[in-house]
């Protein structure tokens, strides 16, 4: 499983969570690429054949960034509006990224309570990352269960280091999509009712 990983953190050097991520992916170079957007694309002109040359030879997509205003930072939006063209995605029969999978991983400001019907935001991330999700079915991605870390910016050290640890774990399990584990599940079901 090759597994590239799209890092969209406007002020990497700042940050505590994103930053220690990457640390910890960086120890799993042979199996996942790390390509940091605001560092490659200081000037915001992003390399879209080139972006599209690294989707290509990658099965899993990974999107890490900081949950901004109930969404991804600025440079994450643009990656997508010009790397994803129609004619890129659906001049090659539709096959440009179609059964890749793709794993958000996002760090939150907020309390994973706040984040519920009844809480302050009142809605969850998985529903605030709709559109994200609309996107992989439309494009012919399958959506990987969300990596999500909650109150990053009060995190302890010694949370983010676990966090870090649980994140490269989720990243690198081939078996994250729910599909095998339903077959598995049938499989085992089977075998029993045969005897
Ligand atoms: C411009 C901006 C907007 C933010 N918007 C939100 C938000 O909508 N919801 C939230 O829970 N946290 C929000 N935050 C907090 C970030 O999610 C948090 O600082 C980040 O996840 C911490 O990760 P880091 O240590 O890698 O920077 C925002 C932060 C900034 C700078």
């Amino acid at each position: 499983m090759s597994t590239f990983v799209v890092v969209a953190h406007p002020q990497l050097q700042q940050s505590r969570v994103n930053k220690r991520w990457v640390a910890e992916l960086s120890k799993h170079h042979e199996h996942v690429i790390v390509h940091e957007l605001y560092a490659s694309y200081a000037d915001k002109e992003i390399d879209v054949q080139y972006e599209q040359t690294l989707l290509a030879d990658h099965e899993r997509l990974v999107l890490q960034f900081p949950f901004q205003w109930y969404g991804t930072p600025s440079l994450l939006k643009q990656w997508l509006d010009e790397v994803f063209t129609t004619a890129w995605l659906f001049g090659s029969g539709g096959k440009a990224v179609a059964g890749k999978e793709l794993l958000l991983a996002i760090s939150i400001g907020g309390t994973q309570e706040s984040y519920q019907a009844g809480g302050l935001i009142g809605y969850t991330i998985s529903e605030l990352t709709r559109p994200l999700q609309v996107f992989a079915n439309q494009v012919g991605m399958t959506m990987l269960p969300l990596f999500t870390f909650y109150g990053a910016v009060q995190a302890t050290e010694e949370q983010i280091e676990v966090s870090a640890r649980q994140y490269v774990q989720h990243v690198l399990n081939p078996e994250l999509d729910p599909r095998i584990a339903r077959r598995r599940m049938l499989a085992e079901m089977k075998q029993k009712m045969n005897g």
